[in-house]
């Protein structure tokens, strides 16, 4: 099946009054100018000696965005609250080598394949291929060595816009195909995060690329996220098995505690007796976006101590909202707070999980020729 990125991505652009023709990007980065934006900084070194760059962007409104050249990951954003003071809403780590030691892909780029491939298989014209099975027999997010923990170029795009880019060699964890990634990180000064996410390949494969930031708009991560009022656009959700693979349904949420079409609270329902629930010790599920529309409005979330929303847009037909089930205060993050059970939570846009075995679900196959191009949108606001 042809997957029609390219249209969809530019109707995306005209919507959000950004898609130029013929606009050429500038290809220089300003590393040296500490003044510019993105100013930088080193981060560390990884212990084979490579030099690790953090990267900041500034918005107008004074909001700002450091990501790293290691795994692409958002180290920090910063958010107003009502009274407008600016507050790191992500979780993630001082240092490099908190990220390095564990880390449950706090802020990072996930791939190729983001969320779950069953028992680490899937078959493309006839060949099986293996995956590294790293999460109950199952594959998750990429592999053992996944987009999350190599080392990406970066380069300034525009002012404000990052360009990272990675090639994932041919059979690199298991997946075939050449696969050239580049991902755009962009702040607006409507206080928005742009993410783009382009793929092309020399053989056919699969690609669903996310991103994996925690949320807490408390700011500075006070508490946990159970407070956090959550609106998911979606009547359906994809049920899953005991180790979080999709059972192949796709049920209305009508009447469970999956329905999120009007704004509900985390905690109201995530200990109720629910088999899905259990399964994912919370919430860990995949939800169906209902609009038709290229671009849809995905989730919006409100955090009523700062008055801190967040409003995600997306090209992808869904969602995994991921409430932080298995943090468990084993982590101690930024700023010395321990990262307890659900501290923070997941917005991954995205195509279904374990699609690749799954006949029914939206196809993630790229063919040579074909370019994958998907956009995400988080934008931050207050009420
Ligand atoms: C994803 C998965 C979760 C969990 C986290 C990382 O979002 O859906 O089950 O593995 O990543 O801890």
């Amino acid at each position: 099946m042809i997957r029609n990125y390219i249209a969809i991505g530019c109707l995306y652009l005209v919507v959000l009054g950004s898609c130029k023709p013929g606009q050429k990007e500038t290809e220089s980065t300003q590393q040296s100018d500490v003044m510019s934006t993105p100013s930088t900084k080193p981060f560390g070194a990884t212990t084979d000696g490579q030099a690790v760059t953090e990267y900041t962007l500034t918005n107008k409104n004074g909001i700002s965005m450091s990501v790293i050249n290691y795994g692409g990951i958002i180290t920090k954003l910063t958010a107003p609250d009502r009274n407008g003071k600016l507050e790191d809403i992500v979780l993630g780590y001082d240092s490099l080598a908190g990220y390095i030691k564990e880390t449950p892909y706090f802020g990072a780029i996930v791939g190729r394949y983001g969320n779950r491939i069953a028992n680490g298989k899937f078959t493309l014209d006839g060949q099986i291929y293996s995956l590294a099975q790293n999460n109950n027999g199952q594959s998750l997010h990429g592999g053992v060595k996944g987009f999350d923990k190599v080392f990406w170029n970066i380069e300034k795009a525009a002012d404000n816009k990052l360009r990272l880019t990675y090639l994932s060699k041919d059979l690199e964890e298991g997946y075939p195909g050449n696969l050239n990634v580049e991902v755009t990180y962009e702040l607006t000064d409507d206080n928005e995060l742009k993410i783009a996410y382009t793929a092309t390949t020399d053989k056919k494969t699969v690609v669903n690329i996310t991103q994996h930031s925690y949320f807490n708009l408390t700011g500075n991560v006070k508490r946990d996220i159970l407070d956090h009022e959550v609106t998911l656009y979606a009547d359906q959700f994809i049920p899953v098995n005991n180790v979080l693979i999709p059972t192949g349904q796709i049920k209305d949420v009508t009447g469970t505690p999956f329905d999120f079409r009007k704004p509900t609270a985390i905690g109201l329902r995530t200990n109720d007796k629910d088999q899905q629930l259990e399964f994912g010790r919370g919430y860990d599920h995949c939800w169906v976006l209902s609009s038709k529309d290229s671009v849809k409005h995905a989730a919006s979330v409100y955090e009523p101590s700062s008055g801190r929303t967040l409003d995600v847009y997306t090209t992808e037909p869904g969602i995994q909202f991921y409430a932080g089930n298995f943090l468990d205060g084993s982590l101690t993050g930024k700023q010395g707070v321990v990262y307890k059970h659900r501290f923070g939570l997941c917005l991954e846009t995205e195509h279904f999980p374990d699609s690749p075995n799954q006949k029914n679900f939206p196809s993630t196959e790229l063919k040579p020729g074909e370019v994958y191009k998907t956009y995400t949108t988080y934008k931050f606001g207050v009420r």
